[in-house]
């Protein structure tokens, strides 16, 4: 707690009255309190005299950019995810349709649209041009991986006489604006730097819910069952799903609790192990079958890494770890296992990773995008930068990108929901 601080940075004062005539204008200082219990916060304000609280996001009655002379850019960047494209329109549209900015960029292939050598040309966006991509999956800007100059990016930025830089992106994508925001501030320059957090993977810190994520989940649907029916459709038969979630089993956890077909939830935050140990898959496996004759089993990407004898040290482009594939692996061990063990077992593997971070938002998915993007159009508008913005305790916040990107946010094993994912499955 005491390395917290949620304190936004502003470039300035804001003394343009907002051209928005017809909505109820947040207060300036308006919070949203970081804490979620009672007793917590009342213990809070008597050890510190204060209690910590995001700024809460939305309209203000004063802006800092003049609308009529801004020019506003939008970049995609990292993996895919459902709902970029609602993000993009949303912000297309409260930039030029409600606040009246001429000119909104897209960036193309996320930050590598800002490096004039890859060549790269920007496209205009219009409210017409964006008008029916939120029915596509995939981003209609295209997106790249990987960390870029920052002072040939802000080079461009000026080159271009953009004010507004909208990234939209996980925690690769925010660092890598807080880099383009610091070179920003040395130059002295006048541009907001805005975030809207994406990835499927739910997991950036002080950020209760991002984009795409119950999508994600909602996608895992068709696959459990036919995990399950292929699992039941034999005599002990075992559907394995193996999903992302790079470093935090949120995608696994929430579809066991959605389909609770599945019986073994395998996240990187909680430990198991194959044949020994008080949590051993197959001795567990072997009892399910016993008295069931079928399993389900879905396994998040960064799960047992720690069962691998190479520990690859290799990285992608965004300098996250590669991990081993777990799914295959345990595919391959849960037969080998079988064998050594006289059992026969029909083991039908599925990965459906890919298929599900390119779908279009599903109706809340695509609520909360629009949402996102007219609170990070807001927060430039009135001058914020270097922020994110956030959902927490029901409200949408204002999230400093040093704050965001401090750690990733994981299951906690003491949470209600990994016990509730253990009271639906047989395993711990
Ligand atoms: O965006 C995060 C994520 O979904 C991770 O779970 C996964 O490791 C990664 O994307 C894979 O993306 P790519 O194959 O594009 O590098």
């Amino acid at each position: 707690m005491d390395n917290i601080d949620l304190t936004v940075t502003k470039l300035g004062k804001a003394t343009i009255p907002s051209p928005l005539d017809d909505v109820n204008y947040e207060n300036e200082f308006s919070t949203v309190i970081y804490e979620k219990d009672a007793q917590k916060i009342i213990e809070e304000y008597q050890k510190n005299g204060k209690i910590l609280a995001f700024e809460k996001a939305g309209p203000r009655g004063m802006i800092y950019h003049d609308p009529a002379w801004s020019k506003a850019a939008i970049i995609t960047a990292g993996g895919l995810c459902p709902g970029l494209n609602d993000v993009v329109k949303g912000l297309t549209r409260t930039l030029m349709v409600r606040y009246k900015v001429p000119i909104v960029y897209g960036i193309k292939y996320g930050y590598q649209g800002l490096i004039p050598s890859y060549g790269h040309e920007p496209i205009l966006l219009t409210p017409d041009i964006v008008d029916d991509i939120h029915e596509s999956g995939g981003t209609i800007l295209g997106s790249s991986r990987g960390r870029q100059d920052e002072k040939t990016m802000v080079d461009t930025l000026e080159r271009m006489n953009i004010n507004l830089l909208f990234c939209v992106g996980g925690d690769g994508t925010l660092r890598c604006a807080h880099d383009v925001v610091k070179e920003i501030a040395r130059r002295r320059l006048n541009i907001s730097v805005i975030g809207i957090p994406k990835t499927i993977d739910n997991d950036i810190n002080f950020i209760d819910k991002t984009f795409g994520f119950e999508t994600a989940v909602y996608a895992t649907n068709p696959v459990i069952m036919a995990a399950h029916n292929e699992a039941k459709g034999a005599p002990n038969g075992v559907g394995l799903i193996h999903v992302m979630g790079r470093d935090s089993g949120f995608i696994a956890a929430y579809a066991t609790l959605a389909n609770t077909h599945i019986n073994y939830c395998l996240v990187p935050e909680v430990e198991f192990q194959l044949n020994d140990g008080p949590q051993a898959l197959f001795p567990s496996l072997a009892r399910r079958l016993k008295q069931r004759k079928h399993a389900v089993i879905i396994v998040a990407e960064g799960a047992g890494q720690y069962l691998f004898e190479d520990d690859s040290a290799k990285r992608d482009k965004s300098g996250n770890k590669l991990h081993n594939n777990i799914g295959v692996f345990l595919r391959d061990e849960i037969g080998k296992w079988a064998v050594e063990n006289n059992l026969d077992i029909n083991v039908k593997y599925f990965d459906p990773s890919y298929m599900i971070r390119s779908l279009p938002a599903i109706g809340t998915d695509a609520v909360f995008c629009q949402l996102l993007a007219q609170c990070a159009v807001h927060a430039a508008m009135h001058g914020c930068t270097d922020m994110v913005v956030g959902h927490w305790n029901d409200c949408f916040t204002h999230v400093p990108i040093a704050m965001a990107t401090s750690q990733r946010k994981k299951i906690c094993p003491k949470s209600q929901l990994w016990t509730s994912v253990k009271s639906v499955t047989w395993l711990y």
